[in-house]
């Protein structure tokens, strides 16, 4: 009986249990993954009881994320570059923490659109710990600049010293100058239900452009409704958070599971 959970603060309205159910129903693994909520000052012992209990591991949502780094026995090298940690593996007692949010960012991408090179340069709205991750899942495959306009330049600036020689901050009242930069991706909150929208002019992004959206409620947002009514690529979010799901499940039951129609289906209903 494989026991994981996500925990958060608030963390009731996670999908991360649908999700890694049924996957667990569909391999007929004996399982639970339950949401747990635990307070920040509780999270030190919580985690403890959590490893007491025999626990596989545990993905950590917000507010946990960075308090949790501290916590691990061992960074890998992905989590430690993005400075947060969304999944924690334990064996023989000891917390392994990863983050596989770059990993789910590049692959709903490589979902959606298979001849896809990241060969372009990119321009990332955004510079918070989601805007973290999608730079260093391009980084990685070799997007060859990318320029971070962020609302808050001195943030812009701090994610661009992940890799100085490939990035570069630009500031937010310049976010429409978009000529240089075929592959455009919103990592603020801006468009999400119940938030302001994204205000960008996207009449100078080359033809044929590659538009993603890290939001998912609503699934098209303002952002992918104008891209693809310009004859744009659009991406749209829920693919992100349901593929970094998929290494966190094969740590802890040594199945890559894949994205499927009804799951897609399960988690925008
Ligand atoms: P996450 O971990 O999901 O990236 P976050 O760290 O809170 O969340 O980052 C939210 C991002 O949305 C930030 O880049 C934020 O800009 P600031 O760094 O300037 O705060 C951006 N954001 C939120 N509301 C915004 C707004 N009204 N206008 C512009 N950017 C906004």
């Amino acid at each position: 009986m494989i026991k994981a959970a996500v925990i958060g603060h608030p963390v009731k309205h996670s999908k991360s249990p649908m999700i890694h159910t049924h996957w667990m129903r569909g391999h007929k693994i004996k399982g639970q993954y339950q949401a747990i909520d635990i307070a920040p000052n509780d999270l030190a012992h919580a985690v403890r009881d959590l490893v007491r209990d025999g626990y596989a591991g545990f993905n950590v949502t917000v507010p946990h994320k960075i308090a949790m780094m501290d916590l691990c026995d061992d960074i890998d090298e992905t989590a430690r570059a993005i400075g947060a940690v969304n999944t924690v593996v334990v064996r023989d007692g000891l917390l392994y923490g990863r983050n596989t949010d770059a990993f789910g960012f590049i692959a709903n991408i490589k979902a959606a659109l298979p001849d896809y090179s990241f060969n372009a340069p990119a321009m990332v709205l955004g510079a918070g710990g989601a805007a973290r991750a999608v730079a260093y899942g391009l980084l990685k495959e070799g997007v060859p600049h990318i320029a971070v306009c962020n609302r808050s330049q001195v943030k812009a600036e701090a994610l661009c010293a992940m890799d100085p020689q490939r990035m570069i901050p630009v500031e937010w009242g310049e976010r429409d100058l978009l000529s240089d930069y075929p592959l455009l991706v919103n990592t603020t909150s801006l468009g999400m239900d119940g938030q302001p929208p994204l205000d960008i002019e996207l009449g100078r992004l080359p033809p044929q452009s590659v538009v993603c959206d890290i939001v998912y409620a609503p699934l098209m947002t303002g952002l992918l409704d104008t891209a693809q009514a310009q004859g744009h690529h659009i991406v749209t979010g829920i693919g992100m958070l349901l593929h970094q799901a998929r290494p966190a499940f094969e740590a802890w039951t040594g199945v890559m599971p894949d994205v499927d129609a009804a799951l897609m289906q399960k988690v925008l209903a």
